[in-house]
């Protein structure tokens, strides 16, 4: 049976700029991937491809189940199961929580995450719920986009940065719902700056480095310096 999300030989270019290099790289079902690398790599960049919000040019393939997803639209991808939480949330800043949790449900899917799920996984956002959505602190808005996503029901979730300026006790929490989401069965792809983290919450791991693969393979099968090593190149 063909892997949930499959990516063969993906290259993507901005204009002149080549970001990736016949970038390879599967997840089945259920699992988590950790996707590493340094500033620049090209992490956002394969999540846009993947997810149908990619502004370059792309060639290769990604496919969901084996049914091709290059060149689709956003839309189509999300109906199709693709969920983003993105760099940086994008909330949208005149709506309150509740309004930009509905937005994920425009392109909702059959499953298990309703906004009552979602309300006890982020009890806070329950007592929040008529705020802007902008009111919130920086950990609250990562569960509205978090939450917005699930909302979706997808097979796949990918998540970027979803820790990067958050405190460390926040962060926690957000990776201990994410174990909950995890549990019930959706496969996830994890953009993280804080490698450990990503490798202990992940079954495999694949690292970036100037837009090509220098490392890939089970979470737990590299030791710290084998992945500074593909991290940093040197
Ligand atoms: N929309 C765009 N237009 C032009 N160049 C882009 C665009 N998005 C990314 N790039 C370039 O593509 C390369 C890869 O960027 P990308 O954002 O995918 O890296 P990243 O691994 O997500 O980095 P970061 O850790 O900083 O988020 C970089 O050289 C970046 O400047
Ligand atoms: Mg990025």
């Amino acid at each position: 049976m063909a892997a949930l999300l499959e990516i063969d030989d993906l290259q993507v270019w901005y204009g002149d700029l080549q970001a990736l290099y016949g970038v390879s790289t599967a997840l089945d079902e259920g699992r988590v991937l950790a996707l590493i690398g340094a500033n620049g790599a090209g992490k956002s960049t394969l999540l846009s491809a993947v997810c149908g919000l990619l502004e370059g040019r792309a060639e290769g393939a990604v496919r969901l189940q084996g049914a091709p997803l290059l060149g689709r639209p956003a839309e189509a991808l999300a109906y199709e199961g693709i969920a983003l939480v993105p760099e940086g949330r994008m909330l949208f800043p005149s709506l309150s929580v509740e309004e930009n949790l509905r937005m994920g449900m425009l392109t909702r899917r059959a499953g298990h995450w309703t906004l009552q799920r979602v309300y006890e996984l982020f009890p806070v956002l329950q007592e929040f719920r008529t705020r802007p959505a902008t009111a919130l602190s920086g950990g609250q808005q990562q569960m509205v986009a978090i939450g917005r996503a699930l909302l979706a029901n997808p097979r796949l979730l990918l998540c970027d940065e979803i820790s990067l300026g958050l405190a460390p006790v926040i962060v926690r929490q957000i990776y201990e719902s994410l174990q909950q989401v995890r549990a019930q069965g959706m496969a996830i792809v994890l953009v993280e700056q804080d490698v450990q983290r990503a490798c202990r919450m992940a079954d495999a791991v694949c690292c970036l480095l100037k837009g090509r693969v220098t490392l890939q393979g089970k979470a737990d099968a590299f030791d710290h310096a084998r992945i500074a090593q593909a991290y940093f190149g040197h």
